[in-house]
């Protein structure tokens, strides 16, 4: 068995370890290095809904060999039905990785310390890590590089957005997030991220003007106004987010080139408006299509690693 190699935060891994793995997810796009994981099982331990990192995760591990077992929310009742560290310590006993969505980014945490098998976050309230990494292969397929870009992120300082801040300053590309009073990113993701900034060569720039971040950025990035787990806030969070719509006015302060990115799901005329997320410079399904590519690389590296 591989040594337990955990994928919380993207901070998890070294600048090397990152660019290795974007280049690893390129050439296993060309359609190189399948059946790399036969026999392997993974757990996808899943207590909210998922369209992109479920097939995507599902269909990552069948092209390498292996095969997933979904659990989904009503299943298992993670700290509900049985406490967290013994659902870790079960599926250990049966899976080579546990990949897990969850409300609580401590729920992860005690997985994984309690887990024998590296354990895989596939979203929680803090980081969305897979997500992160797939941003950038598309980056770097769009762009033909990587350091020295600007990435403007318009929205909540969320889980992708946190994710995102840590990555491209740890990478070299330059983050500035516009998000309105109150929903800005955590001051501590800000001081982690300026640190790797520091280390790359590279910016962060917390605003709470959409124009200021998004003048003269290759990318232009936005996410739902509320999160998964946030329904009830929906009402005074569309009422904040009002003035952060990406929408063709905003777009046009980018750089000539810029692309549009989303996580997805997205809320046309929300978040984005449909001119823009079906337009020329969108490339958010190629974005989703990299959620495979990558995963594949991030299982092999972890799955492969030597003991
Ligand atoms: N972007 C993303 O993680 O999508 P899902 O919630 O559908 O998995
Ligand atoms: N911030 C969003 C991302 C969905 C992929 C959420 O957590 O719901």
């Amino acid at each position: 068995m591989a040594v337990k190699k955990d994928l919380l935060s993207v901070a998890d891994l070294s600048r090397g370890e990152v660019e290795q793995l974007v280049e690893q997810a390129l050439v296993m796009k060309q359609g190189e290095m399948r059946c790399l994981l036969p026999w392997r099982s993974v757990a996808l331990l899943f207590e909210k809904p998922s369209l992109r990192t479920r097939v995507s995760f599902e269909i990552a591990v069948a092209q390498l060999g292996g095969h997933c077992v979904y659990l989904s929310p009503q299943e298992v009742g993670l700290g509900k039905r049985e406490p967290v560290p013994d659902v870790a310590r079960v599926l250990s006993r049966y899976v080579d990785c546990i990949v897990a969505r969850v409300f609580s980014h401590q729920t992860l945490v005690s997985l994984a310390q309690s887990a024998s098998v590296s354990v895989i976050n596939a979203l929680s309230n803090v980081e969305h890590p897979c997500q992160a990494l797939a941003d950038l292969l598309t980056i770097r397929e769009k762009k033909g590089r990587i350091e020295g870009l600007r990435l403007a992120f318009v929205g909540d300082g969320n889980n992708v957005a946190r994710s995102l801040a840590l990555l491209s300053a740890m990478v070299g590309v330059e983050f500035a997030i516009a998000s309105p009073g109150g929903y800005q990113l955590d001051e501590d993701t800000v001081k982690r991220a300026r640190s790797f900034a520091a280390a790359s060569g590279s910016k962060v720039v917390v605003t709470g003007d959409p124009a200021e971040a998004v003048r003269d950025a290759d990318v232009v990035y936005t996410d739902a106004w509320a999160s998964m787990g946030q329904e009830e806030e929906a009402g005074a969070r569309h009422r904040a987010f009002e003035d952060y719509q990406v929408n063709g006015p905003l777009l046009s302060l980018a750089k000539q080139d810029v692309v549009f990115m989303h996580c997805l799901p997205a809320h046309h005329g929300e978040e984005v408006t449909s001119d823009v997320l079906n337009g020329p410079a969108s490339i958010v399904f190629d974005q989703a299509e990299n959620r495979l590519h990558i995963q594949k690389a991030v299982l092999a590296q972890i799955l492969l690693a030597p003991d």
